[in-house]
């Protein structure tokens, strides 16, 4: 089987064709699929009927399993959760701030897997931001004033038992269990290399990013909203449209990424793995 690899022709992006995910790759297969999900960020694999062990599997050759707090595994799974969201929800969206994978973590999760079994017929579509992007068309103004910064990273505004998802949370059908561990802290640097391509890139945004390290909370607020003004301009992002089947892959060390609605009255279940951080070999 050959890979057919093609750009979505937006910020980032591309649909993958020429491979049975539901069955054991080649190393070679494998790596031309990192490849490919280095250099386009976002990977969709569409026409996939895979299990959750394929899903798994899958996986499995890109990293370890990540580690998924504050949201229960689906029942006889350790590292698989369900984005699920029933027709008649009126909670908030889960997700629709713009924000890269547990971002809080000392080791947040390399990449996301995620896989559509419900879709609805229209809306739902998840954005991507690419942060590599972005971070070439700074103006150099906004990065002097980044570079060097190291953000504080929490989980507390979203998994606090006062933060979104907390206490006050009612009528979800996922499985989220806020935590007094969501307020622990996290430091990691605004500007970075990736650490697989050493490419520049932007990491994270305000949402997560709860401050900057040694930056009043007045002078440091300005500043992470003229950085997600910057970050999330519609030129940096990939709208990706869902089918049944499909199988999305991203890096979160090179995007941000957001769920969407507009599929009121309709139900909407995939599910999700993450690939945990990328530990050189040796
Ligand atoms: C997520 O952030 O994992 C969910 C994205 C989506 O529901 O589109």
């Amino acid at each position: 089987m050959t890979l057919e690899i093609a750009p979505s022709g937006q910020a980032c992006g591309a649909a993958v064709t020429g491979v049975d995910l539901a069955r054991p790759l080649s190393d070679d297969m494998v790596a031309e699929i990192r490849a490919a999900w280095l250099e386009h960020h976002v990977l969709s694999f569409p026409d996939q009927k895979l299990t959750d062990d394929d899903l798994e599997r899958f996986t499995l050759y890109f990293g370890p399993f990540g580690e998924d707090p504050f949201i229960a595994p689906i029942p006889g799974r350790e590292h698989i959760i369900a984005v699920q969201r029933d027709a008649g929800e009126t909670a908030p969206l889960f997700a629709e701030n713009w924000h890269t994978d547990w971002s809080f973590q000392e080791h947040p999760p390399a990449g996301t897997c995620l896989y559509g079994i419900t879709i609805p017929p229209e809306g739902g579509d998840t954005l991507f931001a690419d942060q590599h992007a972005a971070l070439d068309a700074m103006p150099d103004d906004l990065r002097a004033r980044l570079d060097g910064k190291m953000a504080i990273h929490s989980a507390k505004n979203a998994y606090a038992p006062e933060g979104m998802y907390g206490e006050k949370d009612a009528g979800r059908s996922m499985d989220i269990r806020p935590s007094e561990d969501a307020k622990a802290t996290q430091l990691h640097p605004i500007i970075r290399d990736h650490p697989e391509t050493g490419r520049a890139g932007i990491y994270g945004t305000v949402g997560y990013i709860a401050g900057i390290a040694d930056m009043a909370e007045q002078d440091a607020l300005p500043l992470l909203m003229d950085l997600y003004a910057w970050q999330t301009q519609d030129r940096f992002v990939y709208r990706h449209k869902w089918q049944p089947e499909m199988l999305l892959m991203w890096d979160n060390r090179s995007v941000l990424h957001k769920a969407t609605g507009g599929y009121e009255g309709h139900d909407r279940l995939l599910h999700r793995t993450t690939i945990g951080a990328y530990r050189q070999a040796g």
